[in-house]
């Protein structure tokens, strides 16, 4: 397998969770949910590097972390987040080391992803450029103007929720992010700056427990499959 990094956004403010508390540093069971996210990645063997990106005030508590963790294989690094997510990616990326082949990007927020669904995105990235995790749309989407008339109902059957990993070559991602900032183009996830070059991604099936903890709603489930768990 070639060799990995991950980048895991950690920088955001968490408007629609609304805690006092950014959101990767909310605890349940005990234990971080960044915490519980990294340690996903640290079952991965072709793993050489991990970087985070947070808010400044945070950098302290993820080199704790990171002590916490100690494996000789693999570094660990912590970048300053920028204003959007984007930026947070983009700052990280100057970091990945010049021996990675792969790069997968995570959010803090998912740590219910399945090694199982890592490795399967990891492979399709090594055979066709990109792989992202995702699922099949189950609510009708509609696409609605700035009155909130529906101007258009997409075919169900074609619609997939994004999820992250999202796992690229490392060449392919840091061509897309370089472009996008230059000429401001803006995506909400790191595929569509792929997309957005012509670059090849595939989706690769994975599971609904990979919720990204999102709105207080999305907290209690976390925390009922925590409880489940233990
Ligand atoms: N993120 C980041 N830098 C930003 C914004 C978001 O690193 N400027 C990270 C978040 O910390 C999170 C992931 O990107 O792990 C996914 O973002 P999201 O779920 O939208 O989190 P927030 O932006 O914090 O939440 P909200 O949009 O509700 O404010
Ligand atoms: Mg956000």
């Amino acid at each position: 397998m070639e060799k990995l990094a991950v980048i895991i956004p950690a920088a955001g403010s968490g408007t629609r969770l609304g805690s006092r508390l950014p959101k990767p540093f909310i605890e349940i069971g005990g234990k971080s949910i960044l915490e519980r996210t990294i340690s996903r990645f640290l079952k991965i063997d072709c793993l050489r590097q991990v970087i985070v990106a947070t808010s400044p005030e945070y950098v302290p508590v993820l080199e704790q972390m990171f002590s916490s963790f100690s494996n000789s294989t693999i570094e660990f690094t912590v970048v300053e987040g920028g204003s959007e997510r984007q930026h947070s990616i983009f700052n990280a990326l100057k970091m990945v080391r010049r021996e990675i082949e792969l790069v997968a990007v995570h959010d803090a927020v998912r740590p219910f992803v399945s090694v199982e669904n890592i490795l399967q995105c990891i492979s399709v990235a090594e055979q066709v450029g990109g792989a992202v995790l995702g699922v099949p749309a189950k609510d009708t989407i509609k696409k609605v103007n700035s009155e909130g008339v529906i101007v258009e109902t997409p075919k169900r059957a074609q619609l997939w929720q994004a999820q992250t990993p999202q796992i690229f070559q490392k060449a392919l991602l840091g061509k897309a992010y370089d472009i996008a900032i230059k000429e401001g183009f803006f995506g909400t996830d790191d595929s569509s700056l792929v997309e957005h070059i012509g670059g090849k991604v595939k989706m690769v099936e994975g599971d609904r427990s990979n919720l990204k903890i999102t709105y207080p709603i999305d907290l209690k489930i976390a925390e009922l499959l925590i409880q489940e768990e233990q």
